[in-house]
């Protein structure tokens, strides 16, 4: 029996309820599949502020470092919005991502069959894309030095960031996105914005050269992110593999997700170079809807098979979870967000629910 230590952090708002969904799906899974799951859960962000006054505690941290993987939901609220930089809740999540060394960030952007009705794009545009963004996650101007606030010489307050990049930084993102074009396409788009900035002329140089050195077989192109933004809606279907630094890949992101239908679908992973990995749904803690039951889990159980599957090896776990999405789908089950006529209308845990009766109907089957 093959047995796992799983951080999960539920965090703010709908976390708590969608993370529910996806602990009772991972263990139906684990039962079937001969799989134990040690599971601690910890606080991070608001929770964590308003619990002890931090939002990322020591003890979280450290949780999530001895583990074999992390499970995160999402974090923030209203109600934390105005504390200062170092008592937010986003602090928490970059803190995370910082300290497990997460660099390389998976985000896909697949249409599903089911839910080409749901996007807000014609079918003949949104039918059949299928997108990996690489973002990376530890540097860029979410991290650059110097920051601040200050105030100049005539008295004015200012406040500024740095985007920086070193060259490998740019390398091993670089390196992760070839390999993952490979196993896909093998077609690699890199966005930036060299035509401005020192920090992309770098990157391009050498995105670049790893490709010429060690990827020959790997078609790279490049884009400027405005125009990346543009062709994403125009015709996302000329995109395979994009490979973008921390902001633009944290902008480009969002909407590669809604060409999706719903960023109530989308799950990412998050790699280090050899600890634990970091895997959470794109989306946020949607703090409108806490609390009613109306949140999609999907992206969270989807996130949890992309962690059997690039956190743990275990291929056939994650498969089994999301062909039950998959079979949900079919029935015609649709939370809110991707909700449109002749569907069924469900919640957060009664789509839990029908989800574990989907895996127990396959274990018959098979
Ligand atoms: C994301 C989120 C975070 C980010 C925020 C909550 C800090 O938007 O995961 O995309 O900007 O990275
Ligand atoms: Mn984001």
């Amino acid at each position: 029996e093959r047995s796992y230590k799983v951080t999960l952090l539920p965090g703010d708002g709908i976390g708590p309820e969608i993370m529910r969904v996806a602990v009772d799906v991972m263990q139906a899974v684990g039962r079937r599949e001969g799989i134990t799951f040690d599971f601690t859960e910890k606080l991070v962000g608001g929770a964590a502020l308003d619990a002890l006054g931090v939002p990322l505690p020591d003890d979280t941290l450290a949780s999530c470092l001895e583990s074999n993987a992390v499970l995160l939901a999402a974090i923030g609220g209203y109600k934390w919005d105005s504390n200062p930089p170092h008592l937010k809740p986003e602090t928490g999540l970059l803190g995370l991502r910082a300290g497990l060394g997460v660099f390389a960030n998976l985000r896909p952007a697949v249409v599903l069959p089911q839910l080409v009705d749901a996007s807000t794009l014609k079918r003949e545009v949104a039918e059949g894309v299928d997108i990996m963004v690489v973002r990376e996650l530890i540097g860029g101007i979410y991290f650059g030095k110097p920051r601040g606030f200050d105030v100049n010489e005539t008295g004015d307050r200012f406040a500024f960031n740095t985007m920086v990049y070193s060259t490998p930084e740019i390398d091993r993102i670089a390196r992760v996105a070839f390999d993952t074009a490979r196993k896909r396409q093998g077609r690699l788009c890199s966005v930036d914005k060299a035509n401005v900035l020192q920090v992309s002329q770098l990157w391009r140089e050498r995105v670049t050269a790893i490709g010429k050195e060690e990827y020959p077989d790997v078609e790279l192109s490049h884009m400027y992110v405005d125009n990346a933004a543009m062709q994403l809606v125009r015709n996302p279907k000329q995109f395979d593999t994009i490979v973008t630094g921390n902001l633009f890949g944290d902008i480009l992101s969002d909407i590669s997700s809604m060409l999706s239908g719903s960023i109530g679908m989308l799950p990412s992973s998050s790699m280090s170079e050899s600890g634990p990995g970091l895997f959470e749904p794109i989306h946020g803690s949607a703090p409108d809807i806490a609390g009613t039951d109306k949140a999609n889990p999907l992206a969270q159980v989807l996130s949890a098979a992309m962690m059997l599957r690039y956190g743990l090896g275990e291929v056939k776990a994650a498969e089994i979870i999301e062909s039950a999405v998959s079979s949900t789908l079919d029935k015609g089950y649709r939370t809110g967000d991707l909700m449109s006529a002749g569907k069924t209308l469900v919640g957060c845990t009664q789509m839990g629910e029908i989800l574990l009766d989907a895996l127990e109907a396959s274990s018959t089957v098979t």
